[in-house]
């Protein structure tokens, strides 16, 4: 398995819109291997979402896992959602723009249908921080980041908060 590095605002590629994955391409060794490293990413960051977009591979697939033991791990690939209500306000963060959180607003509910792993469809309703991460990692895969929610000019604030700390890092 590897460690994949992870794109981070405002870095452009993460505004590419995403196309499909092709069904013959899901069984593929490459792209299970991909899933794995992917998980390992992940957890190793740690996160509990990372879509394909934040690592440089536009394509619709993303993986999740907001268990609190690490072992409930979800690959959802071209994922659609088909219905949405109610509303619900979440502190998010994302990896691609690390130590910032804020407060985003999104459907309390959702049903998703997407492809697993083994390109079995499936259905799910679901609600809270789960689907909370799934509509926050397809707007990866639509080019979008949880800070479009905010204001242009608390925005301008993440960016340069990002480019100090990595001044800082270098
Ligand atoms: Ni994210």
């Amino acid at each position: 398995m590897a460690m994949l590095p992870i794109l981070e605002f405002p870095d452009p590629r993460l505004r590419t819109k995403a196309v499909p994955v092709g069904s013959a391409q899901i069984a593929e060794p490459a792209f299970q291997q991909l899933l794995d490293d992917m998980f390992e990413t992940m957890y190793a960051a740690p996160g509990i979402g990372l879509a394909a977009s934040q690592i440089d591979v536009h394509q619709r697939f993303l993986v999740i896992d907001v268990s609190e033991e690490k072992n409930q791990p979800l690959v959802v690939i071209n994922p659609e959602i088909l219905e949405k209500s109610g509303e619900q306000v979440y502190q998010e963060g994302c990896l691609s723009v690390p130590g910032i959180f804020a407060d985003v607003t999104r459907a309390n509910e959702i049903t998703v249908r997407f492809l697993d792993r083994k390109g079995q469809t499936r259905e799910m309703r679901v609600d809270g921080l789960l689907a909370v991460c799934i509509q926050h990692e397809i707007d990866h895969l639509d080019g979008k980041l949880f800070v479009d929610y905010l204001s242009a000019l608390k925005r301008e604030m993440v960016r340069k908060k990002l480019a100090k700390m990595r001044k800082h890092a270098a």
